[in-house]
């Protein structure tokens, strides 16, 4: 607790420091996002900030690694249908999109392929709860401590990482810190045992706001998912149709005509009901190049650039798609 509280209070000094910004398309944002994961929000280790991730260092557990956070080579999640998922996952029940929609469909809880992600954006996983930790020779499930696959986090689990704030090699600092999540659905200064303590937009030229990134677990004033796509298409329909379809998989908009589901393609997930819109089915969470190799990611981790580009303060180097193109690669109108 000391030590936390020693460096929340240290960062305000720092503030004057940290105020002149990279020129990403979030001006506010020290990441390039550009090349990898690596230089992205989505890298948990902070590095890109350098000596300032420091500042991380009591509210989550630096693995010193960034695909950890999600994946892990073996002893993946068994609860998720996910890509060696390394992750708790909620199984609770969210609130769901409850207007009227076109095709006059019940929608159903979020799928696999948007439980991944709302296991930080819902605000109630810890950013750090993962099944295994990393460290070479280091096995914590040695001392008999196991995390579960599925709830908020395993507290004391969590805290066998003593590296977490990067004195020393794993298990030789002493534990330090807490294992916060992002935050509750616009999470304010009042909820100070997450994130959104420093991440409120209360700071003028402090620590960036992620209240827009927050979604809560009520869903219902986002793009609706664990939704079916149409599986029919006639002339007048609202929809386009997939131009690849795997049953059990994946339908793709197969936009270079390869055949497979390539990054900068718009998905629908199959997992057994027919294929539904997740959160994955819009978002890389890896990044996609809005370019081609190389270039400037496409903001909001979009597999389609959505019409970001040109035109708006520091979006060098990043290629629109056109305006709605994301919306317009399913939508017919
Ligand atoms: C004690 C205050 C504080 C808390 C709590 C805090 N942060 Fe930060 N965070 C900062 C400061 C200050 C910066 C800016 C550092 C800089 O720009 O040099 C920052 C920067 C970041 C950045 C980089 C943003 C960008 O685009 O440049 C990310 C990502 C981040 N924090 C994630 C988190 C996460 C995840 C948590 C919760 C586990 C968290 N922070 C909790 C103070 C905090
Ligand atoms: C913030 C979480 C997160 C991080 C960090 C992350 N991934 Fe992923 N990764 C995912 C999710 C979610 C999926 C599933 C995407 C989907 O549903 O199609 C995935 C899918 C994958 C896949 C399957 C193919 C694909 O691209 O969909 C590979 C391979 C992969 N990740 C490798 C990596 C590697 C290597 C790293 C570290 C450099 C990494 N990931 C870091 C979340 C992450
Ligand atoms: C390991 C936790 C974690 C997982 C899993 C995760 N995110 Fe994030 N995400 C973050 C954090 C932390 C940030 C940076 C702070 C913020 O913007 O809230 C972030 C930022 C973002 C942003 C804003 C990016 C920007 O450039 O400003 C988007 C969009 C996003 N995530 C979408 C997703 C989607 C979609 C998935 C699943 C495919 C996902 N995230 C999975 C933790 C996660
Ligand atoms: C139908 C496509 C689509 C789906 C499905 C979708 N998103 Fe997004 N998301 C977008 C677009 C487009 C933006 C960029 C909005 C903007 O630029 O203001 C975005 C922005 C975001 C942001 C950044 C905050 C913001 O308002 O810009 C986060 C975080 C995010 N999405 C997470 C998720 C998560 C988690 C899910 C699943 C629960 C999800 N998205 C499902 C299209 C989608
Ligand atoms: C991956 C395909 C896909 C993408 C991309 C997509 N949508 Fe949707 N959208 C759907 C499906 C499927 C529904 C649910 C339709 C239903 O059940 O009637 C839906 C529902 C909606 C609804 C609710 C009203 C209705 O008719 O159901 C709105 C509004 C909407 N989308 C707007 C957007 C916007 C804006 C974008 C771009 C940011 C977007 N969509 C991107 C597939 C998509």
């Amino acid at each position: 607790m000391a030590v936390r509280w020693a460096r929340s209070g240290a960062w305000v000094l720092v503030l004057l420091a940290t105020a002149s910004l990279a020129d990403g398309w979030d001006p506010g944002s020290r990441a390039t996002a550009q090349g990898s994961i690596t230089n992205t929000r989505h890298n948990m280790t902070m590095s890109y900030l350098g000596a300032s991730a420091i500042f991380m260092s009591g509210v989550r557990n630096d693995y010193g690694a960034v695909c950890v956070y999600c994946h892990t080579p073996h002893g993946a999640n068994s609860q998720i249908d996910a890509p060696l998922w390394n992750r708790t996952i909620n199984n609770g029940t969210y609130i769901i999109y409850d207007r009227p929609t076109t095709l006059m469909r019940p929608i159903g809880q979020p799928g696999p392929s948007s439980l991944t992600c709302l296991s930080c954006h819902d605000g109630t996983i810890a950013i750090d709860s993962v099944l295994n930790m990393p460290g070479s020779g280091w096995e914590p499930t040695l001392s008999g401590a196991t995390n579960n696959e599925t709830g908020i986090s395993n507290q004391s689990f969590l805290g066998l990482w003593k590296a977490a704030g990067g004195i020393g090699p794993p298990n030789t600092g002493p534990p330090l810190g807490t294992h916060r999540t992002l935050g509750p659905e616009l999470g304010n200064g009042t909820t100070t045992e997450t994130c959104a303590q420093c991440h409120n937009g209360a700071f003028t030229n402090g620590p960036g706001s992620f209240r827009a990134f927050m979604l809560g677990t009520d869903l219902r004033n986002d793009h609706p998912v664990g939704v079916l796509y149409p599986d029919t298409y006639t002339p007048a329909a609202d929809f386009y149709e997939p131009t690849v379809r795997q049953p059990g998989r994946m339908a793709i908009f197969d936009t270079n005509g390869n055949g497979r589901a390539d990054p900068d393609e718009v998905r629908l997930y199959d997992v057994g009901g027919g294929y539904q819109v997740e959160c994955a089915s819009c978002h890389d969470p890896h990044g996609v190049p809005s370019g081609g190799a190389g270039s400037r990611f496409n903001p909001s981790f979009l597999r389609v650039n959505n019409g970001i580009g040109g035109n708006h303060a520091g979006t060098a180097g990043i290629t629109s798609d056109g305006a709605s193109a994301l919306c317009l690669t399913c939508h017919v109108k």
